[in-house]
């Protein structure tokens, strides 16, 4: 089959000075771009990485693509990862993953639990748009700050973790400036925190739980944040499978069906827990276009740990996909073991 890749490569992208450094963090290095196209060709398929810029319809028009291997985060608003779904829909091109609404209800943190409010547990917060009206009455610190519709930790530091009643209105408003967006304020879930791969459509399975723990900082006090991630070498270790009891693991998985059946996924995604101090798993987000980087995203680590490649994690996102969309898995070698 001829696959169109449609990403946003990270390098196309310049920074203007007063934007903060972390602005591009969701985009793609050409490395991993790379990787997911020799992984696509090494399943039996041609593949063309597309931009997903505004260049994007008409190159896709054009290719007469079969399909499109989707990973693009989009370029600006809350809606930007619905984007290339939204286009492809438009010009009658199936895709992989999950489509415009999944993806902008994902996005959008807040918007996310207020959808999975009755069905799994989340953190209580807060959500504020203005900058001059920030009311943490009745919030109990320590206190979680983050953009409300940014990814990759875009926007979260060590310093998101507020503990001082003080200095965090005015915090809380420096984070909506500079991110120029409303910024969700949760309660701090101190617990263990863990992230699930989940594969699928109807019927999703678990493709296993990796445990982030912090190699330096006491638990109650740890936030996987830009730094942590960007040094995640010193800073954490990730165990895939983790180091739950039989219950609790399938705690986690029930939620994280529950979450990912809720929220509409489709084919694959990856879903953000941590337990609050009363030993509950709580929902924090859900990555629909989950980091595919073959050395360092989470979802990669996760399958490693499970003894599942590179090549095996996006041949079963394509066979997922090409099953939901009708098309034909024979003659390439999608098939895996
Ligand atoms: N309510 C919370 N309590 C404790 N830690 C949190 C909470 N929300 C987020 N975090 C921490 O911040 C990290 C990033 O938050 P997340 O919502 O997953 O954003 P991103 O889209 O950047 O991954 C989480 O992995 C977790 O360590
Ligand atoms: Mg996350």
């Amino acid at each position: 089959m001829r696959l169109a890749l449609a990403c946003n490569r990270s390098d196309r992208y310049r920074l203007a000075d007063h934007r903060p450094d972390d602005l591009y963090e969701e985009f793609d290095a050409p490395e991993t771009i790379d990787a997911i196209a020799e992984a696509i060709a090494a399943h039996g398929h041609t593949v063309d990485p597309i931009e997903a810029d505004r260049t994007f319809p008409a190159v896709l028009e054009r290719g007469k693509y079969d399909f499109v291997f989707n990973i693009a985060e989009g370029l600006t608003g809350r809606c930007r990862e619905s984007q290339v779904p939204a286009v492809c829909e438009m010009l009658g091109v199936s895709y992989s993953g999950s489509d415009a609404i999944t993806l902008g209800i994902t996005l959008d943190k807040d918007l996310a639990k207020r959808v999975l409010k009755g069905r799994v547990r989340t953190a209580a917060g807060r959500l504020f748009i203005h900058p001059d009206r920030i009311d943490l009455s009745g919030m109990p610190f320590p206190l979680l700050a983050k953009p409300n519709a940014e990814g990759s930790s875009k926007g979260i530091r060590n310093r998101s973790r507020l503990t001082d009643p003080i200095t965090a209105p005015s915090d809380i408003a420096e984070m909506i400036r500079m991110y120029e967006g409303p910024v969700l304020v949760e309660e701090f879930l101190p617990g263990v925190e863990c992230t699930v791969g989940v594969l699928g459509n109807e019927h999703p399975e678990i493709l296993g739980i990796m445990e982030i723990a912090p190699r330096h900082t006491p638990l109650g006090e740890f936030v996987y944040s830009l730094e942590a991630k960007r040094d995640y070498k010193n800073q954490i270790d990730y165990h895939s499978p983790p180091r739950f009891s039989e219950n609790t693991r399938k705690a986690v998985e029930q939620v994280a069906t529950e979450a990912f059946i809720a929220l509409g996924c489709r084919d694959f995604a990856r879903i953000d827990f941590r337990f609050a101090a009363d030993g509950e798993p709580c929902f924090i987000e859900a990555n629909p276009l989950p980091g595919l980087s073959p050395i360092k995203s989470d979802l990669v680590l996760l399958c490693r740990g499970m003894d599942i490649t590179y090549h095996d994690l996006i041949g079963r996102i394509l066979q997922q996909a090409f099953r939901r969309t009708g098309l034909a898995i024979s003659g390439s070698r999608v098939g895996v073991s």
